[in-house]
């Protein structure tokens, strides 16, 4: 108790991740080629798990040109099999397993109504299903190490508010922000804390080419009133908030969710109009 009450013994290293093992899911691009590029970046030797064999073994490549270890992982997170023979993978060639990130997630709009059994089977084996089995089979591993552990799920802010035509998803992500808060007191006397980061929109690769609206002037000037910050996230926006998490200066963080999203769920219907004055949305008619 005492020994508590007077640690003060923070130091800066203990941002870094030297000597720790990473498994990213879906780490071939967007934010997780973010946190897995930023791991390496912070010392972290990485798994880089992708159904793309290409882009986790790019990925792989520019870790490793960052004189890390890094293994490319060819894997779909609902195939369980698959993920479960990952991490014996891991701990087998890279020695250990310490950090798991559960990114490979993602959707398409649909509406409530038009949705068929298909859609909605592969939305939730994708979304969460997925997080189960993951999270079980990297946790059994650190437990096993004996030297505890960071799981950090990334969720959405979309699993905090409403999202019209994502319900799914909107669902999946936010069993994911609870499954986060019983995996982190279940597994806490394992040394193992669980988080999760709920970013707003990252504009990724595939955005950028598969919506032209993205590179528009109006896009730009829409988000910026829409965003506090006065822009969308980027990956290092993310990767720094799971380098954190990951780190032993999050020591005493588990079961919490961190909003990468420039302030939009504080803001939540509020908007800035082109004077830069804040204004509910619904009633700001001036473009
Ligand atoms: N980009 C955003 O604006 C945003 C916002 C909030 C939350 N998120 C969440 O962040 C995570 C990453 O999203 P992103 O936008 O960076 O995605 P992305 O599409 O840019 O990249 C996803 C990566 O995961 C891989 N992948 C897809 N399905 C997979 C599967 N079944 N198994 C293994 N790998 C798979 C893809 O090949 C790709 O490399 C997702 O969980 C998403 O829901 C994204």
């Amino acid at each position: 108790m005492t020994e508590n009450v007077t640690r003060m013994s923070l130091c800066r290293d203990d941002i870094l991740l030297t000597g720790k093992v990473a498994l990213i899911t879906g780490g071939g691009a967007g934010i997780g080629r973010g946190i897995a590029l930023g791991f390496a970046e912070f010392g972290a030797d990485v798994a880089v798990l992708d159904v793309s064999a290409e882009a986790a073994g790019t990925v792989a490549e520019l870790a490793r040109a960052k004189g890390r270890k890094a293994l490319a992982i060819t894997a779909d997170v609902t195939d369980r099999a698959a993920v479960r023979g990952a991490v014996e993978k891991i701990v087998s060639e890279l020695g250990r397993l310490d950090i798991l990130v559960n990114n490979a997630g993602g959707t398409r709009p649909l509406p409530l109504l038009d949705m068929v059994d298909k859609q909605l089977d592969k939305r939730i084996d994708l979304n969460l299903t997925s997080l189960f089995v993951t999270t079980q089979a990297a946790a059994k591993a650190m437990a096993a190490g004996g030297q505890g552990g960071a799981i950090i799920n990334i969720a959405s802010i979309e699993g905090l508010r409403a999202a019209p035509y994502h319900s799914v998803y909107a669902a999946c992500k936010a069993g994911m922000v609870n499954f986060t808060r019983t995996a982190a007191l279940e597994l806490g006397l394992h040394g193992i804390r669980v988080n999760c980061i709920a970013p707003d929109m990252v504009l990724t690769e595939a955005m950028v080419r598969n919506s032209p609206s993205t590179r528009t002037p109006e896009f730009k000037t829409a988000h910026e009133r829409y965003f506090p910050l006065g822009r969308t996230g980027n990956f290092d926006d993310c990767a720094g908030a799971a380098v954190f998490l990951a780190s032993p200066m999050a020591s005493y963080i588990t079961g919490t969710t961190i909003n990468v999203d420039g302030g939009t769920f504080a803001s939540s219907g509020w908007t800035r109009d082109k004077d830069n004055h804040w204004r509910l949305f619904t009633r700001n008619t001036e473009a």
